[in-house]
């Protein structure tokens, strides 16, 4: 992609379709299945589950449910971990040969496949995510997509509002815009700022549209 508008169309277009990731009250007939690929769930065969789960709808000729690898869900000691969207059903300990009935039981006769619903630390099934204990007392901020979107679709990215800060910076902000976003009001540097030093060192330049240029990765 080559100029800020064409970023912008992407994120209206792709908006739409993963709206089904964040709002589990959509009264849709589509339905996405993510797969932890995080390191933990990865290391537990999480690849031969994303596999399978693509052969086994392919074989059934089932359309409206997309399979999507996600990044670590947070709770990698109940992986391989699966959320199925946007009823935001999870999963726990799930194997390969679970595909099956997770697409004959939820996807097609819409129930749960109860066996493998989560246990709460008080031993309580747990049938969605935000249900559980771990997951009431955290709010992620860096994080927050993560499990969410496909890491490594990048459009996926642009629609949760990637670069949107880079776009403010580059065509709304002066040099010194930028570096006095850095401080609090008593000129102490936020949180999320590099260290003094390293705003010294820095020179923003206005880069001309035409040469914002951002590699796009191919879709899988
Ligand atoms: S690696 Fe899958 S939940 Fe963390």
């Amino acid at each position: 992609m080559n100029t800020i508008e064409e970023i912008h169309k992407i994120r209206e277009e792709k908006k739409k379709e993963l709206d089904l990731r964040v709002n589990t009250n959509l009264d849709t007939r589509e339905k996405h299945i993510l797969v932890c690929h995080g390191t933990g769930c990865t290391s537990s065969k999480s690849p031969k589950i994303l596999e399978n789960f693509r052969k086994i709808l392919e074989e059934k000729n089932i359309e409206n449910v997309r399979v999507i690898k996600t990044g670590c869900f947070g709770l990698c000691a109940k992986g391989p971990v699966v959320i199925i969207r946007p009823e935001n059903t999870f999963y726990a300990h799930v194997k390969p040969e679970d595909c099956e009935e997770i697409i004959q039981t939820h996807i097609v006769e819409n129930k749960r496949v109860e066996r493998l619903l989560c246990k709460d630390i008080d031993g309580k099934l747990v049938e969605k995510l935000d249900e559980l204990e771990f997951y009431k007392k955290q709010k992620r901020i860096v994080l927050k997509n993560c499990g969410v979107i496909n890491p490594e679709d990048i459009d996926e990215y642009i629609a949760f509002d990637g670069y949107l800060a880079l776009e403010k910076v580059l065509t709304q902000m002066t040099p010194e815009e930028v570096i006095e976003e850095m401080y609090d009001e008593e000129g102490n540097p936020v949180e999320s700022a590099p260290h003094p030093q390293q705003i010294l060192k820095i020179r923003f330049k206005r880069v001309p549209e035409e040469n914002f240029i951002m590699r796009k990765k191919k879709d899988q």
